[in-house]
C-alpha cells in the first residue's frame, strides 16, 4: 500500500519489520494532551499571523478539541502504522474536518513538534515531583516533631558514633529532598524555552511568531538556535539527573527503614498497611516497599544513562535515535512518582520505638566524645590530650563490660586524677543530645525550631 505519510515518492508501504522498529505510538500516546496543546497553540498563530484562514483555524481548533475529547473518553483508535502521536492526531484531524486539517502543519515539522511536546510533557513530570517531595519533607518535618527528643545512636561506619535524636535524623533528609527540589527547579527554570518555530532544523520563510506561542504555552522565550531547538534533549536530562539524585536519596532512606525494621535493631514498625508477611514464616513483617523503593532506584539511575548514552554520538540535528528518549523519561516519572508515593506513606505511618532506640545507645560509649569535650571545657586540657585520656577511660570501661557512664569516679581519676563528679551529669545519653546546641546540631531545641521553620516553608 502507498504510503499515506509521505506519499509521493513512495511506491510501496514499509516492511512490517520496518514499522515495527519505527513506530512509537505504543508510548508517545502518552503525550496527546501535550501535541493537542502544542498545535492548538500553533493554530492560533498561524491564525493571527494570517498565514491560515480564521475559518480553516477555527475547524482545526475544533476539530483538536474533539480528538481531546475521544482520547480521553477512551474512544481513540492508535493506529501504529500512523507511527506515532503526532501524526495519529493529524489523521484523525483529517477525518473529521477534511483538507483544512493539512494547514496545522504549516511552518512546523515533527521535528521542533516532538521537542515541543516532550518539553512540556517534562515540564509537567517537574512540577509533579516538586509537589511530591514537598509532601513528602512533611511527613518527615511530623515525624521529627514528634521524635523531637527521641535517643537513637547516631551512626558513622554504621558504628555508633554519638547520640542524636530521631527527629534531627528525619530533618536530615528533609534539607536533602529540599536541595532535590531546588534542582528541579533549576532544570525547569533552563527548560522553559519553547523550540516550537524551529520547523525541521533551519527555521523558516512563513512570518510566524514564535513569541507567541512561546508566551501561550507558558515559556519566558523561544529558543534563540533553531538547530538547538530542534537537536538537544539536555532539558530532559537535566530532569532525570535530578530524579536520580532524588531516588538515590529515596534509596538510603529506604535502606535505612529495611535496617531500622530488623529485630536485631527495632528501631521502628512500619503500619500493616506498609508491611507484608511471609507466606511460610508467620512472625515476619517485611518491609517490602522500602526495599522496593531501593531496589527502583536502579531503574531512575539506568533511565538517565540509557538517555546519556543516546544522545552522545549523535551529529547535528535531530536523528531518529531521539525517539529513544522517550522511554526512560516515562521511566523516571513513573518510578520516582510511586517511590515518592510509597515513600510518603510509610513515614506518614512510621511508629518509632523510643525505648529500643535509646537502649541500642547504650553500648558503644556513644558520650566518649561528650567526656572529650568536659576535659576541655572544665580542665581545660587540649582537646588532643583530652582524647587521649578519654580512650584509656573508654578501654577502663570496656575491661569492666560497662559503659563509661557507669564507671566510678575512683577508676576515671586513674586516668585523670582532676575529674570530679560533675562529669556524670554530662555521660547521660539525653544531657549529650541537649548539649548539642551549636545551629544544626542535634538538641531537641534546634530540631524543634527547624521543624517549625520547614512547617511554615512548607505551609
Ligand atoms: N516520533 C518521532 C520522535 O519521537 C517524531 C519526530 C519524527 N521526525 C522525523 N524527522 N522523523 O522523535
Amino acid at each position: 500500500a502507498e504510503n499515506t505519510m509521505w506519499g509521493g515518492r513512495y511506491t510501496t508501504g514499509p516492511a512490517e519489520i520496518m514499522e515495527k522498529i519505527n513506530a512509537s505510538i505504543d508510548f508517545d500516546k502518552r503525550m496527546y494532551a501535550q501535541d493537542i496543546g502544542g498545535s492548538k497553540a500553533h493554530c492560533r498563530m498561524l491564525m493571527a499571523t494570517g498565514i491560515i484562514t480564521q475559518a480553516d483555524g477555527e475547524k482545526i481548533l475544533s476539530g483538536l478539541d474533539q480528538i481531546l475529547g475521544e482520547i480521553e473518553a477512551g474512544q481513540f483508535t492508535f493506529k501504529r502504522a500512523l507511527e506515532d502521536i503526532h501524526m495519529n492526531v493529524e489523521a484523525r484531524l483529517t477525518e473529521i474536518i477534511g483538507p483544512a486539517a493539512g494547514r496545522l502543519h504549516t511552518a512546523r515539522s515533527r521535528n521542533d513538534q516532538v521537542a515541543l511536546d516532550v518539553r512540556l510533557w517534562v515540564r509537567d513530570a517537574v512540577d509533579r515531583a516538586d509537589v511530591q517531595l514537598a509532601d513528602l519533607q512533611s511527613a518527615l518535618v511530623e515525624r521529627a516533631e514528634e521524635y523531637a527528643d527521641a535517643v537513637m545512636p547516631g551512626f558513622t561506619h554504621l558504628q555508633t558514633a554519638q547520640p542524636v535524636t530521631f527527629g534531627h535524623h528525619m530533618m536530615a533528609y528533609v534539607e536533602m529532598f529540599a536541595r532535590d527540589r531546588s534542582r528541579l527547579q533549576d532544570a525547569r527554570r533552563r527548560m522553559n524555552e519553547s523550540p516550537l518555530g524551529a520547523a525541521a532544523l533551519a527555521g523558516t520563510s512563513f512570518p510566524i511568531d514564535r513569541h507567541m506561542t512561546a508566551q501561550d504555552l507558558g515559556f519566558d522565550r523561544p529558543m534563540a538556535n533553531s538547530l538547538d531547538a530542534v537537536a538537544d534533549r539536555d532539558f530532559a536530562l537535566d530532569y532525570m539527573a535530578a530524579a536520580a539524585i532524588a531516588a538515590m536519596h529515596l534509596s538510603r532512606l529506604a535502606e535505612e527503614i529495611v535496617i531500622w525494621c530488623s529485630a536485631q535493631f527495632r528501631f521502628v514498625r512500619l503500619s500493616d498497611a506498609f508491611s507484608t508477611g511471609s507466606s511460610i514464616m508467620p512472625q515476619k513483617r517485611n518491609p517490602d516497599a522500602a526495599e522496593l523503593v531501593r531496589g527502583k532506584s536502579g531503574r531512575v539511575i539506568g533511565a538517565l544513562n540509557t538517555l546519556l548514552i543516546v544522545m552522545k554520538g549523535l551529529p547535528m540535528t535531530y536523528g531518529k535515535d531521539m525517539q529513544e528518549d522517550k522511554e526512560p523519561i516515562f521511566m523516571v516519572r513513573d518510578t520516582l512518582d510511586l517511590c515518592i508515593s510509597a515513600m510518603t506513606g510509610m513515614v506518614r505511618d512510621l511508629t518509632a520505638n523510643v525505648q529500643s532506640m535509646r537502649e541500642a545507645t547504650l553500648p558503644g560509649f556513644a558520650t566518649a566524645t561528650d567526656l572529650a569535650d568536659w576535659l576541655v571545657q572544665t580542665l581545660d586540657i587540649p582537646f588532643r590530650d583530652a582524647h587521649h585520656i578519654t580512650g584509656r577511660i573508654v578501654k577502663l570501661a570496656e575491661d569492666q563490660g560497662v559503659d563509661i557512664s557507669e564507671l566510678s569516679l575512683e577508676r576515671m581519676q586513674e586516668a585523670e586524677p582532676r575529674i570530679t563528679g560533675a562529669v556524670f551529669e554530662r555521660l547521660g545519653i539525653d544531657n549529650s543530645v541537649r548539649s548539642r546546641v551549636s545551629y544544626g546540631g542535634t538538641a531537641p531545641d534546634q530540631v524543634r525550631a527547624q521543624a517549625k521553620r520547614w512547617r511554615e516553608v512548607l505551609g
